[in-house]
């Protein structure tokens, strides 16, 4: 069976957890690619009662709430173990069976340091801040790439595993006191700490590419979930206004050792309307009363740290620049429901910069940050969508502002969100292969 890639088509938030959630009873393996506890799903789950249950998912792929998914962290993962054991336990202490994760053997670790480096750095760029999560994403990235990384499989040799961290700190501990003026790290504080963990890790560690190859070739089905988005990768997004890692369907094959030629569909998920969390150019964002309207109704403050989310109208720029860089074959739309009860509706279909129209995403960044939208004013509606299941049901003007995106982002929307809830989705064609 083919492999299915999920990502952000924006800045990140779009909904991957809840459409990650609602593919969960249909697929056999979910598996996180990228970033770490920088991401923030919030699934929310209704019970047999009716009641609703909310869970927030940092680390763990989404599909861990599903019952028969085998969540897998893959290599293009971080891992702060602090945080994964915490999240577990969490959701252990909720009655979730989480005993089928299974973790990379190359998936990188957050060592303490770069939690520290991450802070310290952000600190001292000031008003040039990047607006991080502060989990160490960045420090950690940049130690694989300069190849001085720790790795979920060093933490079984404590003699590679000191040398490692030893070597690590060589350096980061002159920048830790000289430059950012803070305390060095203790080699030996950090080896026992990552110790520390390797028992309770040891029994999930697998070469879980060779895994996926099997699953693969016994006809199961595999989805690839993105962490952040693709205006947050860190090649195509806005940078230096990104994470540090491929969020993009790109990202999918490196970071889970699954070869292109395995992936059938990508599934992107696309906000009805557009936020983000930190700083950089946002062409659509709004300072006014509409965007507390959209920050309130749609709830957006941050799952990882409770930010209040920029909050804009849907663009259309982006939408199309999402579908090209990922080769999305459907996009779901989220949170329709959120844009209820205005008179207009604004769709940002190009980019004016500098009195020059732009109708792909500009290719000098400072041409972002200058970037006015061009808008067209669809019709609003009024009435409450949250229990429609059929495209048919949606009110007239509903129904015409997805068709309007649909035909500017170039890609069918086989899926539509009208609710944080699990059902709360309309469905026209099949999300699966
Ligand atoms: P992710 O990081 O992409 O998984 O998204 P987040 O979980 O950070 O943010 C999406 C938020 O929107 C969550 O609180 C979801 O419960 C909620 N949500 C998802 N789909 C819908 C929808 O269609 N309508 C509404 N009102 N909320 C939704
Ligand atoms: P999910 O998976 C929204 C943003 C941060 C910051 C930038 C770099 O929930 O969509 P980092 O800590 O990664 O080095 O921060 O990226 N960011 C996110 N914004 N949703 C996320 O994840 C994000 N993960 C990182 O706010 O601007
Ligand atoms: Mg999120």
């Amino acid at each position: 069976m083919p492999a299915i890639v999920l990502v952000g088509a924006q800045w990140g938030d779009e909904g991957k957890g809840k459409a990650t959630d609602l593919l969960g009873s249909a697929v056999d393996y979910v598996v996180k690619f990228n970033g770490g506890n920088n991401a923030g799903h919030t699934v929310v789950i209704e019970g047999p009662d009716g009641q609703r249950e909310k869970y927030a998912l940092h680390l763990l792929p989404s599909g861990i709430l599903s019952p028969n998914v085998v969540p897998v962290i893959g290599n293009g993962v971080v891992v702060d173990l602090e945080v994964l054991f915490d999240e577990l336990d969490g959701l252990a202490a909720r009655g979730v069976d989480t005993s089928r994760l299974i973790v990379s053997a190359n998936a990188h670790i957050i060592a303490p340091y770069n939690r520290t480096l991450d802070k310290v750095t952000e600190r001292f760029l000031g008003k040039r801040k990047i607006g991080t999560t502060g989990r160490g994403i960045g420090p950690t990235y940049a130690d694989k790439m300069n190849r001085i990384g720790i790795r979920v499989q060093d933490l079984f040799d404590e003699n590679i595993l000191r040398q490692k961290v030893e070597a690590a700190l060589e350096v980061k501990n002159q920048l830790l006191v000289k430059i950012y003026n803070t305390r060095a790290a203790e080699a030996n504080r950090v080896v026992e700490e990552l110790l520390s963990y390797a028992d309770r890790l040891a029994p999930m560690v697998r070469d879980t590419s060779l895994e996926l190859e099997k699953a693969l070739d016994a006809g199961r089905t595999v989805l690839l979930e993105a962490g952040q988005a693709t205006l947050l990768d860190v090649d195509h997004g806005t940078y230096p206004f990104v994470t540090s890692s491929s969020a993009t369907a790109g990202g999918a094959c490196t970071g889970s050792g699954i070869p292109p030629t395995r992936v059938a569909r990508v599934i992107a998920i696309l906000k009805a309307y557009t936020t983000r969390v930190g700083e950089g150019p946002f062409p659509t964002e709004l300072f006014d009363d509409d965007g507390e309207t959209l920050r309130k109704t749609g709830q957006e403050y941050g799952t990882t740290t409770g930010r209040p989310r920029r909050c804009g109208w849907m663009d259309t720029v982006i939408g199309r620049y999402a579908t090209r860089i990922n080769g999305v074959t459907d996009f779901v739309i989220t949170k329709l429901d959120v844009l209820t009860g205005f008179e207009k509706v604004p769709v940002c279909v190009a980019y004016d910069v500098d009195g020059v129209r732009h109708d792909e995403m500009p290719v000098n960044q400072s041409d972002v940050h200058h970037a006015t939208p061009i808008y067209d004013y669809l019709d609003g509606w009024w009435e409450d969508i949250s229990g429609c299941r059929t495209f048919e049901e949606l009110p007239e003007n509903a129904q015409r502002y997805v068709l309007r995106v649909e035909e500017l982002i170039g890609s069918r929307v086989s899926a539509i969100g009208v609710g944080p809830g699990r059902h709360e989705i309309i469905e026209r064609h099949s999300l699966l292969p």
